[in-house]
């Protein structure tokens, strides 16, 4: 058991979303962005970590539907990456944290999902980041890994920006109505994930099991979330359509719930995070100033 307060947090992936939200909140991280180390390389990472460091794992390959077709790729980013992370962990006596998915289940829950439910994923994105899971794990106790879904900062890129930009251009847009998930504001995991660090830095009374599942709280529909976006931009709800899957033809067949419980994460003394519709109204404010 570690209990190393004054251990070096080194942030990699930290150019993508999530790091940039843990590196926002934690400007002392080591932030390491692709083009400072690729996380397969497995000589570039031993030659940056040293003992003691706590790794914050927020690399990944996340192009879902890409994936389908890219195989190799996912693969690397997600199972190989992580496992040279892993292994360079194991041989110098560091800590690390890892990001995952609600992907790795397959979408038939009808609660939300407990971090030791069986595991079925329907993708390569899911299969890949299942994988890396698996690679963590073999650091025992000094690998922890939290899965997390619907991650957004409505800024650039993702659902919540784009339907912030479609509100813009159309007078109707449509939206699915047939996946349930939780929309996590990614400023409110990244603040999860440094108490996290913390509490692996300094061990309370609670142990902290293997993996931990950590999402904003309530659930919604995608269809749900964009009503939301809408909402509180003041542009009005019902201009946004319901519409199903089916309607959106895609490589992928996403999970129909990919609901996560926080109950693990709470048990273990962590502050669960809050309500989705809570942070949605934060993060738009700031966004939209
Ligand atoms: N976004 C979501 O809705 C969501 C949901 C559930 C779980 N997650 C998980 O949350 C984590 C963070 O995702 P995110 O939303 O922040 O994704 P993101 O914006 O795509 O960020 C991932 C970052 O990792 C970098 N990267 C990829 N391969 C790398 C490598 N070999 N070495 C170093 N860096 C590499 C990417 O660089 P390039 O851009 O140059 O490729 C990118 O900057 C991931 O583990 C993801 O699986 C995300």
């Amino acid at each position: 058991m570690h209990s190393s307060s004054d251990s070096r947090l080194v942030v990699t992936g930290a150019g993508g979303q999530l790091g940039r939200a843990v590196i926002a909140r934690a400007p002392e991280a080591l932030a390491l962005g692709r083009g400072d180390l690729d996380i397969t390389d497995p000589a570039a990472v031993r030659a940056t970590l040293r003992p003691g460091d706590l790794v914050l794992n927020c690399a990944a390959y996340t192009a879902v539907d890409t994936a389908e077709s890219n195989e190799a790729a996912a693969f690397a980013g997600n199972e190989t990456g992580p496992a040279v992370l892993a292994a360079a962990c194991a041989a110098l006596g560091a800590r690390l944290i890892h990001v995952s998915t609600d992907y790795v289940f397959d979408g038939h829950g009808t609660r939300p999902y407990e971090p030791d439910d069986p595991t079925g994923p329907t993708s390569v994105y899911g299969r890949s980041k299942l994988a890396g899971e698996r690679a963590v794990r073999t650091l025992g106790e000094d690998g922890h890994i939290v899965r997390t879904a619907w991650v957004y900062t409505g800024d650039h890129g993702d659902f919540v920006a784009t339907m912030r930009r479609l509100e813009r251009e159309r007078e109707t847009v449509s939206v699915v109505n047939d996946q349930l998930g939780s929309p996590t504001y990614a400023d409110d995991l990244a603040a999860g994930l440094l108490e996290l660090a913390a509490r692996v830095n300094s061990p309370g009374p609670q142990p902290l099991p293997a993996v931990l599942h950590a999402t904003n709280a309530g659930q919604a529909t995608w269809f749900e979330l964009a009503r939301a976006v809408f909402e509180e931009v003041g542009a009005d709800p019902d201009r946004v359509r319901p519409c199903t899957s089916a309607e959106f033809p895609s490589p992928v067949r996403r999970p129909a719930y990919s609901v996560l419980s926080d109950r693990a994460w709470v048990a273990a003394g962590l502050t669960p995070l809050r309500d989705w519709r809570l942070a949605l109204r934060d993060a738009l404010r700031r966004v939209c100033g």
